[in-house]
């Protein structure tokens, strides 16, 4: 039988020491996305925040609906290569949040600091409606400071974060307390 989501990417990423810059040990998770069945399991995984979220099922029943989310946001770059195929696999649209100096029209920006830098992420401000409810999604969760940021320019928008999907949580970094009373949903923790 194939194994466990979490063994599964654990197996197929990669630790870089000192990249990108010295004490970071970076985590590539580019052979986890290249391989189909992990990529397609992963894809399920983060689109299915509602079975581990007490908060996200609470407020789809109170809808009526499913999925419990309107819509998925994505981080630029990475979140982007989730972000999509999650919303496809959902049956709803995909809103990207991206670094600074690429979206074209009205935006909403905020600064943030991250494992190993800083910089502003950008969101159209007509991009989410007040009231609609957002799945978040990106690869990693480490400081926590780049869906922080996300978080904010959500919530700016009168968009209700109704979960935070990632395929890995740095537990050590402090991201999950950063993120809170938002629920995270890692699969894997490391
Ligand atoms: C990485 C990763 C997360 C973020 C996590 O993105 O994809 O978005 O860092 O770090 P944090 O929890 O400390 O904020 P990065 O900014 O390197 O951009 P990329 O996706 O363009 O590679
Ligand atoms: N983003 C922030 N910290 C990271 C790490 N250690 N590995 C991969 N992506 C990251």
């Amino acid at each position: 039988g194939s194994p466990p989501l979490d063994e599964l990417i654990a197996s197929l990423t990669v630790e870089i020491p000192d990249f990108p810059q010295p004490g970071v040990v970076f985590r590539d998770l580019t052979p986890v996305f290249a391989d189909g069945p992990a990529f397609g399991r992963m894809v399920e995984g983060l689109a299915a925040p509602a079975e581990v979220d007490p908060r996200a099922a609470a407020l789809a029943a109170a809808g009526g609906r499913e999925p419990a989310f309107d819509v998925v946001v994505g981080v630029e770059a990475r979140g982007f290569l989730l972000a999509a195929a999650v919303a496809l696999q959902a049956g709803v649209g995909v809103v990207p949040v991206r670094k600074a100096g690429k979206l074209p029209r009205e935006r909403l920006s905020a600064h943030y600091a991250l494992e190993y830098g800083t910089a502003t992420l950008e969101v159209h401000t007509d991009s989410i409606a007040p009231g609609q409810r957002v799945l978040l999604v990106d690869d990693v969760l480490a400081t926590g400071g780049t869906l922080a940021a996300s978080t904010s320019l959500v919530e700016g928008l009168g968009g209700v974060v109704v979960a935070v999907s990632v395929v890995v949580e740095l537990v050590g970094l402090g991201g999950r307390q950063r993120l809170a009373p938002h629920t995270v949903h890692a699969l894997w923790t490391t």
